[in-house]
């Protein structure tokens, strides 16, 4: 199935309209396939498209670069905006967490090299506690790996260039050493993420594989954990030692420090 689509949208009638003249209502933004993609690129679980670009740090080949680590590939829509400066600062001041964790960071946004060299210095001059943008941001000035991973704003018809080609939204893929998609998020334009979230989904990844385990509401490190349905009385007793059961299918846990270790 080859859907993924590009549109293209006019601003001459926004120009007319400031000019005083009648126009004719929008009509819907013109969708047309850009590339032929697989749908399904970014569901959970499947695998995360590979590709080469260029990046601050030179060029890259996608999966190499995630070698064996679990890797954020995050997008915004373009360098010297506000929303975005704040977050490149906020994962910037974040990245030992991030190594702690095995985990790269990579951005992306639809501008070019330039202008993220000159960007981030915005982004270090502004960021709270002298944040460092350690990690690599992509160019992709095309589009071409915004819509490989259907990062391109469908909703937000202003979020556009100069012309008038969509920008990509705030994006967060966060992809396994297997490089299996495993998470995203998708926020608009107008919404900055929160980095303390980012972090606690990957710890609820990374614990569930490591101890078979699944993460309540608004969990966080060192609270219960919960022992999946799928595991018998029996098993979660002998793998976990004690463990509560509010219903049957509800099973608490503590957290499993001990499955944790490497
Ligand atoms: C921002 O980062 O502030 C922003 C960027 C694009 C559209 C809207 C907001």
């Amino acid at each position: 199935m080859t859907s993924v689509l590009s549109r293209t949208l006019s601003v001459a009638p926004l120009a007319a309209a400031r000019a005083g003249a009648r126009v004719a209502a929008p009509r819907a933004p013109i969708f047309r396939p850009a590339v032929s993609l697989k749908f399904a690129a970014r569901a959970l679980g499947s695998p995360a498209p590979n590709f080469e670009a260029e990046t601050t740090h030179g060029p890259i080949d996608f999966h190499e670069f995630i070698g064996d680590s679990w890797t954020i590939l995050f997008s915004h829509p373009a360098d010297f905006t506000p929303v975005c400066t704040t977050e490149l600062g906020a994962f910037a001041q974040l990245e030992e967490e991030f190594e702690k964790r095995n985990t790269k960071l990579i951005g992306l946004s639809a501008n070019g090299l330039d202008s993220h060299e000159k960007w981030i210095q915005d982004i270090e001059e502004v960021a709270t506690n002298g944040g460092r943008v350690g990690f690599p941001i992509i160019a992709d000035p095309e589009r071409k790996i915004a819509f490989l991973y259907d990062m391109v704003d469908h909703q937000d018809l202003t979020n556009i260039d100069t012309k008038g080609v969509a920008f990509t939204i705030r994006a967060v893929f966060i992809i396994d050493p297997n490089k299996k998609i495993r998470l995203t998020m998708l926020y608009p334009a107008s919404t900055g993420r929160n980095t303390a979230e980012v972090l606690r989904v990957l710890d609820s990844l990374q614990t569930g594989d490591k101890a078979g385990v699944t993460t309540p509401i608004n969990w966080v490190p060192g609270q219960d954990v919960i022992v999946p349905p799928s595991v018998s009385d029996e098993a979660a007793a002998a793998k976990f030692g004690e463990f509560m059961a509010v219903k049957p299918y509800l099973r608490f846990t503590k957290y499993p420090t001990e499955l944790l270790k490497e």
